[in-house]
């Protein structure tokens, strides 16, 4: 169903992150007519520039990325869009935003895809108004670089705006994989009473990614992987996997739940026996191509101490998950992209069979998030013939084949919730508080102890003290995706 008339005013409508994921996702909700003719859309960037010059901008990104799929549904957003040039921090934005939006329909969606030093002056330039029927703003990701200056922008938009009008993005949280572990968890019997300190090991999550820094230098070096995506994507994942069934689907339901398991996150220890291990990559070999260094990327600091990977060690301290190891991963520049969780299982309390291998690999429930979605569930068969012996199997479920529909982009999800006007896949300001405490803390005792990122070579999975982390906990990285 079409949603009903809107202004969707897109602030950093030039930058690569519009560009890239926001407008292709718009293009692609127009092409199927799922806005009414009375919608708006308005770029609002610094440049003036014409709705056909700014579509062509568009354009030339996306063929220059090879994404021809977005090019064409871009002309469909060109009956909705105008653009406007407002200078976010100057006396003059106020008034061009204003002039912009005057007459256009309620609600008025404000979407910050701007870097977060420029979400105070963007929240200085909208109107005091209490109503989610009237304005939204949407607040990308990292929301500010710590606890303090994400508090300091909260306070700014609190002063204005009610907590059911901010949509906080993690973008992992409009993945359909992340969805589904959502209905894997809540929507079935089986799995949930296993997932309890009794059952199980230990819990893996990993996110690896095989592009580097790209050209979000200037974003990255401030960032780093703790920042950019410990903070938000992967402590989600965590929450979404620890966390206790909620009363309801609704939005602060869940929160309230993902909240708690945020809130009980044991701080790794980084010295004497390390459960956090950082990393940078160095020159090296991702997919049979020659790769730079981190350090030798185009506006990086010589001398950069920005980890580009991470990987540690935490736990939920609670009654359900108390002395399960929870290791957490993510890299840049790893041998191939790939999320995933692999729920470990403990092994039968008195084996009788003969293992295959001389080991007990146990059982697994293994998440995968992407590139597919699916789910697989290894378990331990006996091999034909006479001997009483065991061998892993799995048993498979690819998610895209059973439904053979095309995965909807994250991003169009979340825009059509924040359009609907549902909370529940958008982080709480206490959410994002917990988690920033939590990275905080993590970078202040690396720092007070001088300890910097180890590098790694690029197109391997790390450097070697993560695996020994994780042995220590009697855990195996899981490789093969
Ligand atoms: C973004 C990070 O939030 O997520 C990027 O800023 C990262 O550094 C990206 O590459 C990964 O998203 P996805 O959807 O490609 O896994």
């Amino acid at each position: 169903n079409p949603v009903g008339e809107f202004t969707f005013v897109l602030h950093g409508a030039g930058g690569d992150l519009a560009k890239r994921k926001i407008i292709p996702a718009l293009a692609q909700l127009a092409s199927v007519g799922y806005f009414s003719p009375g919608a708006r859309l308005i770029f609002a960037q610094r440049e003036a520039l014409s709705p056909a010059q700014a579509l062509a901008e568009v354009d030339a990104f996306l063929a220059r990325t090879g994404n021809d799929a977005a090019r064409a549904t871009l002309p469909a957003l060109a009956p909705l869009l105008s653009t406007c040039s407002v200078r976010l921090g100057e006396a003059t934005a106020k008034a061009a935003l204003d002039a912009a939006i005057a007459q256009g329909p309620h609600p008025v969606v404000h979407y910050a895809a701007l870097p977060s030093s420029r979400f105070k002056d963007l929240i200085a330039c909208l109107p005091e108004e209490r109503s989610a029927q009237r304005l939204r703003l949407v607040l990308e990701k990292p929301l500010g670089f710590n606890a303090r200056e994400s508090a300091d922008i909260e306070a700014a938009a609190a002063a204005k705006f009610n907590e059911d009008q901010i949509f906080r993005i993690d973008h992992y949280l409009g993945k359909q994989a992340v969805q589904n572990l959502l209905a894997l968890r809540l929507g079935n019997r089986i799995f949930e009473p296993l997932l309890t300190r009794e059952h199980v090991a230990s819990v893996q999550i990993t996110v690896a990614e095989d592009l580097g820094v790209e050209d979000r230098a200037g974003f990255y070096e401030h960032a780093g992987a703790l920042r950019d995506m410990v903070q938000s994507h992967m402590l989600q994942l965590l929450a979404i996997v620890a966390m206790e069934p909620p009363v309801s689907l609704e939005a602060n339901s869940l929160r309230d739940e993902k909240l708690k398991v945020l809130r009980s996150l044991k701080v790794p220890q980084v010295l004497s026996t390390p459960e956090i291990i950082t990393g940078q990559y160095a020159d090296g070999y991702v997919k049979g191509q020659p790769v730079p260094g981190y350090l030798n990327e185009p506006g990086v600091q010589a001398h950069s101490c920005t980890e580009t990977y991470v990987a540690f060690r935490t736990e939920v301290q609670t009654w359900r998950w108390a002395g399960v190891p929870f290791l957490l991963r993510t890299g840049k520049r790893m041998p191939r992209r790939f999320a995933e969780i692999v729920i470990q299982f403990r092994d039968v309390p008195k084996p009788l069979y003969e293992p295959v291998g001389g080991h007990w690999s146990g059982n697994q429930l293994v998440i995968h998030l992407q590139p597919d979605d699916k789910l697989e569930l290894k378990l331990l068969a006996k091999t034909p013939g006479e001997r009483l012996r065991l061998k892993p199997v799995s048993l498979d479920l690819d998610f895209f084949n059973t439904w053979r529909i095309p995965v909807r982009d994250a991003y169009e999800r979340l825009i059509t919730d924040i359009l609907r006007g549902r909370l529940s896949l958008f982080l709480r300001r206490d959410e994002v508080q917990t988690q920033w405490e939590f990275v905080d803390r993590i970078l202040s005792d690396l720092k007070q102890h001088g300890l910097g990122p180890v590098p790694y070579t690029s197109g391997t999975y790390g450097p070697s003290a993560a695996t020994a982390m994780a042995l220590r906990t009697g855990a195996l990285w899981s490789e093969d995706g």
